[in-house]
């Protein structure tokens, strides 16, 4: 199967262009570049660099590699940036999978993967979220993908796509075989920065927050191995006739981890302690956001290989001292 992976310089969708590979099918990449990485493309994978917004370049690349399906990963992610620039949000992950689906309906391609976001929730209160809550997204990040999952799904209802949604809650860790890892610049994801700190990339690992109602007083959340996360894709494309068709779908293990349990990990594979402070919480933490993600494993039969914090944060510990080894060579 021929299959297009927007974003797949990035650090998500470099993973499932891996996993896609792995698996045997051919695979495109679509990319602009304006976070993603050229170096992450996998080998094997072919390669454009085109806006989302450029539907003709699109439709054209439909045609040009007989495409069958496409993973939409392509979007801007970074919640505090989606406040300070909402329109920029708007425009980029709303009109962007506008313009892909139009290039998808006039290409005739129906299967559709999309990445969407625990963002789209607000868990304030709960402790396990369902797919059944409903969605009321606190960050123009969330509602942007909120929008763009309806358009999804009203194609769907007009006849002319047929779609999994996935909700990622807290993606982590790097590819077992170290081709691929999280290496955004300036990121500030927790196993990621907690793994510079480990590397000496930083000094201190920041804890936001220490009186949450959590059995340790620090945020909890459910973090998910990449590699797992990529090949869920795979399930839900190899599903999508059956019990993965039009279904949207939470992508976490169902277990919470806390900031102390992740510092904890990094210090048991490390063997060295983890310099730290404290400081108040972020505008817009919560307390506890883990999915319920039953129906993910129910729908797409999902084997999770690494679901295990210890393994995870030694994905990322080898990833990030790779990227500084090379770093160092240049
Ligand atoms: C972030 C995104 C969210 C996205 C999710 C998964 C924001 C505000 N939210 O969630 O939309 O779905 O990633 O990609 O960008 N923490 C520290 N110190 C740090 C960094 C984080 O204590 O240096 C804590 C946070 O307070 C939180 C937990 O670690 O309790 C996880 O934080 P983070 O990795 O930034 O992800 P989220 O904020 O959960």
């Amino acid at each position: 199967m021929s299959i297009l992976v927007t974003g797949g310089a990035g650090y998500i969708g470099s993973h499932i262009a891996l996993a896609l590979l792995d698996d045997g099918s051919d695979v495109v990449v679509a990319d602009n570049l304006s976070t993603g990485l050229r170096a992450l493309v996998p080998a094997g994978a072919a390669f454009e660099r085109v806006d989302l917004r450029d539907r003709e370049k699109l439709a054209d690349l439909m045609v040009e590699y007989g495409v069958e399906a496409v993973i939409h990963c392509a979007a801007s992610t970074v919640v505090p940036d989606s406040v300070m620039d909402p329109l920029g949000y708007y425009e980029n992950n709303i009109l962007g999978t506008l313009t892909l689906l139009q290039a998808m309906q006039a290409g005739k391609v129906r299967r559709l993967i999309f990445s969407s976001t625990a963002a789209v929730y607000n868990p304030e209160g709960r402790s396990l979220i369902s797919e059944h809550e409903n969605p009321d997204p606190v960050s123009p990040y969330g509602a942007s993908k909120l929008m763009a999952e309806r358009m999804v799904r009203d194609m769907a209802v007009a006849g002319d796509v047929d779609f999994t949604i996935l909700r990622y809650f807290n993606v982590a860790g790097a590819d077992p075989m170290g081709r691929s890892g999280q290496s955004t610049p300036a990121a500030t994801h927790l196993i990621k920065v907690a793994a510079e700190v480990a590397c000496g990339a930083r000094s201190t690992l920041t804890i936001f927050g220490t009186e949450w109602p959590t059995p340790d007083g620090t945020g909890v959340r459910d973090y998910v191995h990449v590699s797992d996360l990529a090949q869920a894709h795979i399930s839900a494309l190899k599903s999508l006739d059956g019990p993965a068709h039009n279904s949207t779908l939470n992508c976490g293990y169902g277990r919470g981890s806390s900031v102390r349990d992740v510092i904890h990990a990094v210090e048991r594979a490390t063997g060295e302690v983890l310099p730290v402070n404290v400081a108040p919480a972020r505008p817009g933490d919560l307390a506890e956001v883990v999915a319920d993600a039953r129906a993910l494993r129910r729908a797409l039969n999902w084997k999770p290989q690494y679901d295990d914090l210890d393994v995870i944060v030694r994905h990322s510990l080898e990833w990030e001292s790779k990227r500084m080894l090379s770093q160092l060579e240049n």
